[in-house]
């Protein structure tokens, strides 16, 4: 475990999609980028509270194609650093990065998912996939190619033509990762995404979203309040602590490396072990 700004860590393998053989991307698939926090902090002014300080002195250094999970007890910052790198939220001390270039604002080399899977309840899958490319203006085969192929990615290929409420919790998640990559991003935000799902569906989707990252080679920061998910997912995990109900900025507390083969076996001692030393940095114990 280090106590200082991360390093990126050496990549796990991951094993590739099985089921969409001669699957080929219809747009080049974008370079995943390197994230980069540099001493970046975050103040929020309220009219009840007044500023308070939610974050601060966040070095962090995710390297282009790396799994980083984040995870942290409620109101630690997870959100806050996410959407800072999503340019949804301004940093107000250091800088955030991405490719290198600082973040002004939301773009489209960034790709976030929500744990509410934010789905156009009035559009098909296929057109809820299809929303982001033809907002680029591509071409309309263009636009087909790519919607047939994340749906084929994340096993939905049978359902586009349904419609959001037709679908379970698992399967309009699926569509939400599935409309995000359709974007083509070079970095993948996701937000507690599976937090709502069953623990069997949560199991299935994580197995899913490795094939899926394996496929499409994005970086990926990824926040959960599960030590288990982060450890079955992540190249390294982020522990973050503090904020303002603990009188703290919120900050990064360790930084743990992942450096089990993937298909994780969660039950192995040496799984287990990295759960109770990124616990221990959770609680601080
Ligand atoms: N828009 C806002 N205005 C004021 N304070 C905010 C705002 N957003 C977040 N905060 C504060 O910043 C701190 C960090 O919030 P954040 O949502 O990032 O935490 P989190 O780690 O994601 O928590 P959780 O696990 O509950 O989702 C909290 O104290 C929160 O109250
Ligand atoms: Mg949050």
């Amino acid at each position: 475990m280090t106590r200082s700004p991360a390093t990126a860590a050496p990549l796990q393998p991951s094993p590739s999609i099985s089921d969409t053989p001669g699957t080929e991307p219809q747009t080049p698939t974008a370079i995943a980028a390197a994230v980069s926090a540099r001493g970046v902090g975050k103040s929020y002014t309220t009219a009840s509270k007044g500023t308070v300080r939610a974050l601060g002195e966040v070095n962090l250094e995710i390297a282009p194609g790396e799994f980083v999970a984040i995870v942290g007890a409620s109101g630690c910052g997870k959100s806050t650093l996410l959407r800072m790198i999503a340019g949804f939220e301004k940093t107000t001390e250091g800088v955030m990065a991405v490719g290198e270039r600082p973040v002004t604002g939301p773009g489209r080399d960034r790709g976030v998912v929500f744990q509410d899977y934010g789905l156009f309840p009035w559009l098909s899958v296929r057109s809820n996939v299809a929303y982001g490319p033809r907002q680029q203006g591509l071409p309309k085969d263009q636009v087909t190619g790519l919607v047939d192929r994340f749906l084929s990615i994340v096993g939905l290929t049978q359902f586009a033509d349904t419609y959001p409420h037709e679908l379970s919790g698992g399967m309009q998640q699926r569509v939400a990762i599935a409309r995000v990559l359709a974007n083509n991003p070079a970095v993948l935000l996701m937000d507690e995404p599976f937090g709502a799902l069953d623990a069997l569906t949560r199991s299935a989707m994580q197995a899913d979203l490795l094939n899926v990252v394996a496929e499409v080679k994005a970086t990926v920061a990824f926040v959960t309040h599960s030590v288990e998910e982060a450890v079955f997912l992540a190249d390294r995990v982020v522990v973050m602590s503090g904020g303002p109900s603990h009188g703290v900025p919120g900050h990064i507390q360790a930084v743990v490396p992942i450096k089990l083969p993937h298909r994780r076996d969660p039950t192995s001692v040496a799984f287990n072990d990295l759960k109770r030393t990124i616990a221990d940095a959770v609680f601080q114990r």
